[in-house]
């Protein structure tokens, strides 16, 4: 028998900043980090990619990018023109969406030293990091979240995609980025519920890694209901270092079974889904945290009290526990097949072994979780 044994590792590595105003002429961060990034003999490209929703909440960002880089010419070439698309799941659902991209990055000679830039919601970085990494193998890819859920949590880490066959994510892959830039500028032409929604991943981290952190939430909670900028950066740094910190301690290519990052994400992504992405995927996990939390109680894991403080979390930052369509419950059932299907291997659920700690399953018992969901109605209908 003739083998040939190899093995290899490739490090990745990549900074998040935090910075107001990043596009400002006299935010050095770009320009330094460009420089930084330097390939000797090659004039480097960015192509951006924005979402027309920060652009309508921000209408100078175009001329501020134009002139930002028209000063920084030196370092770097601005691919004109700048390509707008709509936000939100639909650019991850259409593909045209994606071809856009695709033929921009060809038609500019976006190469492999040059840089495709997403400004944007979760679902336009998640898009563009897909078109990013299946062109050439993989462009140099900078994020720029402009919503709390891309900042403390999709935006920081290292997976992308698009939906396809009618599944959420179908395509994608596992590809990092070469730097992430959270400017908390853009939050303040948030929706509401774009506000609100990303803290249902801080949520989640504390509640499977964190109690401290938990507390946190529970402390400040009227505080970010009232939009007080400087608890959610507090917030938004405080789960991207969360965030961060599993990546790479863990199995950041996702290879095994466990997704403890997941925990709420079953049920949440099959309510997304039914609802047509009507309810947003932090509305979702919000939810989807809800009813896990439920069901960790009924198992005897956390206390009444216990789940009373989760609900009330989310209650209080205005966050809803329940959905209608929580109801079609073999619907709902197929989201664990799904769940499973997608991240391959064994179904490994987490649950809560207590407050800050969570704790993975192989399965779940449909009458508990139906039982979960009836407990959350009555919450939701009556305050039980
Ligand atoms: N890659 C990952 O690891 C990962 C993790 C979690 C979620 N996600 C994905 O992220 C997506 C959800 O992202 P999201 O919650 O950021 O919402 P989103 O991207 O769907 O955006 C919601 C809305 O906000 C608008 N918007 C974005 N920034 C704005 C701003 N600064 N001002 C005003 N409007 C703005 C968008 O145009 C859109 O209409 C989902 O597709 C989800 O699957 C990916
Ligand atoms: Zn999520």
């Amino acid at each position: 028998m003739d083998l040939i044994k190899q093995s290899f590792s490739v490090n990745f590595s990549y900074n998040v900043y935090f910075s107001e105003d990043i596009f400002h002429k006299n935010n050095l961060i770009l320009k330094n980090f460009f420089e930084e990034y330097n390939s000797r003999g090659t004039k480097q490209k960015i192509l951006f990619v924005i979402d027309d929703g920060v652009v309508n909440g921000h209408p100078q960002l175009i001329e501020k990018i134009n002139s930002y880089f028209s000063t920084y010419s030196e370092t770097i070439e601005l691919v004109d023109p700048i390509i707008l698309l709509p936000g939100g799941e639909e650019v991850k659902n259409r593909s045209n969406a994606l071809d856009e991209v695709l033929d921009a990055i060809n038609t500019y000679g976006i190469d492999r030293h040059s840089y495709v830039a997403g400004v944007g919601g979760g679902a336009l970085l998640d898009m563009v990091g897909y078109a990013s990494a299946i062109s050439h193998r993989g462009i140099r890819h900078l994020r720029f979240p402009t919503t709390v859920l891309s900042q403390n949590d999709s935006g920081v880490g290292v997976k992308n995609g698009i939906n396809y066959f009618n599944k959420k994510n179908f395509l994608g892959t596992f590809a990092p980025p070469i730097g992430v830039f959270n400017d908390p500028v853009f939050l303040r032409s948030l929706e509401e519920r774009d506000w609100r929604s990303g803290i249902a991943e801080a949520v989640k981290v504390a509640l499977i890694k964190d109690l401290a952190f938990f507390e946190w939430l529970e402390n400040n909670a009227d505080r970010l209901r009232q939009q007080d900028e400087e608890a959610m950066k507090y917030l938004i740094f405080r789960c991207a270092q969360m965030h961060c910190d599993h990546i790479a301690g863990g199995d950041p290519f996702e290879t095994g079974s466990a997704r403890p990052l997941d925990f709420g994400h079953w049920a949440a992504h099959k309510l997304e889904h039914i609802t047509h992405y009507e309810v947003r995927h932090g509305e979702a996990v919000a939810i989807g945290i809800a009813l896990d939390s439920t069901y960790s109680h009924y198992t005897g894991m956390i206390s009444r009290d216990d789940l009373q403080r989760i609900i009330s979390v989310f209650n209080r930052v205005g966050l809803n526990v329940f959905h209608e369509k929580l109801e079609e419950g073999r619907t709902l059932q197929r989201g664990l097949d799904e769940f499973r299907e997608h991240l391959g291997g064994q179904l490994t659920i987490t649950l809560l072994e207590h407050l800050g700690k969570g704790m993975e399953v192989h399965e779940m018992d449909y009458d508990r979780i139906e039982k979960s969901i009836q407990f959350l109605k009555r919450y939701s209908t009556q305050k039980v």
